[in-house]
């Protein structure tokens, strides 16, 4: 299997969501560059993200944020070693724009295309240089909590994912908007809630922890955003007082970072000791309570928890330039044919090797 240095800077682009991202590593994946529009404005009225609506705006402004990246990175197109873009899971009409944009540069500049697993994305940051001093080996657990992922991954290496548990219904970053939006924060809620939270009181409602004990590592929020709406339909009508929506906050909070730590808990023991490193990625992971929770759940199995700087924990484009650098270096790259995928699991048999052309 050929291994080793690119030959030339890659460019990564993110299109899978709400976030049109854009950036550019050298062959040894430090930054050169990087941008991230958030399309937060343009979905908030809607109290959630319109699929057409993203699709539009990745449209309207990737080709420019392509060009000011590169512009500030110093590469000239013609120098690049790859070029790279999520390709799936994601939202259909975005995931089409971004591999469209990355598969016209590949072809006018003769560049290697990868077709980005965003999930893969975010399981590798971690490994960027620089990140966590002494760098990080496989195997590690991974546990991925955001707006559309809930999941423990075993990360054995790059292409090499078991998914151990995951969501069987709502994400926990989802669960965190709709609470969110219950108590009347607008969206997404979670980063409001936990503000709303810290004022309250985590011990006032006893909301139920859904899944906890069970003997896997599977995971459930749509009960506890229902309990979560019962009991704002039981107060008094009118507006709720800011007490009781804190209150309600920091004990919907304090329930789902017990339910993470828990059933992180059970995702350890079921890595059997081959790791002894937590990495957590998503959105949510920007919430101190949850942070706290898993690290004292990761020490108790003697394990040492890590977590990007939040602005690469939450969807962004050096995750990808980074997971396509990781996949260069071991000689794969994808067919210009690669066709977006808007359902794509880890442990998808075609994430190992080079997707050949098939046309
Ligand atoms: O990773 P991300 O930016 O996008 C994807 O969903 O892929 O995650 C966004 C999610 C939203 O659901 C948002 O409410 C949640 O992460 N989130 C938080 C916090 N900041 C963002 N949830 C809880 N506490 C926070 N501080
Ligand atoms: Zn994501």
């Amino acid at each position: 299997m050929p291994t080793g240095r690119l030959s030339g800077p890659i460019l990564g682009i993110e299109s899978s969501c709400d976030e049109t991202a854009c950036a550019v590593l050298d062959a040894d994946g430090r930054i050169l560059a990087e941008a991230v529009l958030s399309q937060e404005a343009e979905h908030a009225p809607y109290g959630g993200v319109v699929p057409e609506i993203a699709a539009r705006a990745h449209l309207a402004h990737l080709p420019d944020l392509v060009r000011r990246v590169m512009g500030q990175a110093g590469v000239g197109y013609a120098e690049l070693g790859g070029v790279a873009a999520s390709a799936g899971p994601g939202l259909i009409g975005g995931l089409i724009v971004g591999t469209g944009v990355a598969k016209g540069i590949a072809l006018a500049h003769g560049t290697p295309f990868v077709a980005v697993n965003h999930l893969e994305a975010h399981a590798l940051t971690v490994r960027l240089p620089g990140l966590v001093e002494d760098g990080v080996a496989f195997p590690y657990l991974l546990l991925l909590v955001s707006g559309g992922h809930c999941q423990c991954v075993a990360v054995d290496g790059v292409g090499r994912y078991r998914k151990l548990g995951g969501t069987v219904d709502d994400a926990a970053g989802e669960a965190f908007d709709k609470v969110g939006k219950l108590l009347g924060l607008g969206w997404p809620g979670g980063p409001a809630l936990e503000r709303l939270a810290s004022g309250g009181d985590g011990a006032r409602y006893a909301f139920p922890r859904p899944m906890k004990g069970r003997d896997n590592c599977d995971f459930s929020f749509s009960g506890l955003k229902t309990a979560v709406a019962m009991e704002v339909s039981r107060q008094p009508p009118g507006p709720l007082p800011h007490q009781v929506a804190a209150d309600i906050a920091a004990s919907f909070q304090r329930a789902v970072a017990e339910v993470l730590a828990e059933r992180t808990g059970r995702a350890i023991a079921m890595m059997g000791g081959a790791s002894d490193l937590l990495v957590v990625a998503g959105g949510v992971a920007a919430n101190a309570t949850i942070r706290a929770a898993l690290e004292i759940e990761a020490a108790r199995h003697g394990y040492r928890m890590v977590a990007p700087p939040i602005r690469l924990c939450t969807d962004n484009a050096v995750m990808v330039a980074w997971a396509a650098l990781e996949r260069l270096r071991l000689g794969w790259s994808d067919g210009l044919d690669f066709a977006p995928r808007p359902r794509w699991p880890l442990d998808a048999p075609d994430m190992i090797g080079e997707r050949l052309v098939t046309g």
